[in-house]
């Protein structure tokens, strides 16, 4: 799918601010994008990463990731995206998934403090580019006043 058109279509979706608002941008996003495997987003609490909404075949046993650990604690410790295009060759990976080759993490932000991520694993290789970062970072935005992580 066009980015331009996701970008409105959970524009639309967050704006009815529902309950599973949240829930359904996830859907919406693994549906949507066919190397977008599994879709899920973390939330910070207590200097550790909580799953909350998730989409994909399978639940992970990595439901609670201390920060700093792994791609997911990486990317909470610095604020920085982390893009790994093939995570059989980075060792801070922690695996949830046999058909995982590739992953891309974004922090999603309130007041420039990491209040939580998205978290997306592809079963394709080197599956992420510079623009998913860049669409991820303004759903990111958009997900920030939905994310309650106190
Ligand atoms: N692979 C992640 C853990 C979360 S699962 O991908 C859902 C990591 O290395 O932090």
């Amino acid at each position: 799918m066009d980015y331009d058109d996701a970008k409105e279509k959970i524009k639309h979706i967050l704006s009815k601010n529902k309950e599973q608002s949240v829930q359904q941008v996830v859907d919406f996003l693994q549906s949507n994008f066919e190397l977008y495997s599994w879709v899920g987003i973390y939330v910070v609490k207590h200097n550790m990463l909580y799953l909350g909404p998730w989409q994909g075949d399978q639940a992970t046993e990595h439901s609670k990731i201390p920060i700093g650990q792994g791609i997911c604690g990486a990317a909470a410790k610095t604020g920085k995206t982390e893009i790994v295009s093939d995570v059989h060759s980075d060792n801070r990976y922690l695996s949830c998934f046999i058909s995982t080759r590739s992953e891309i993490v974004v922090p999603i932000k309130k007041n420039s403090k990491t209040i939580g991520e998205i978290d997306i694993d592809s079963d394709t290789k080197d599956a992420f580019t510079k623009e998913d970062d860049l669409f991820l970072k303004e759903i990111a935005d958009m997900l920030s006043e939905h994310i309650h992580n106190q």
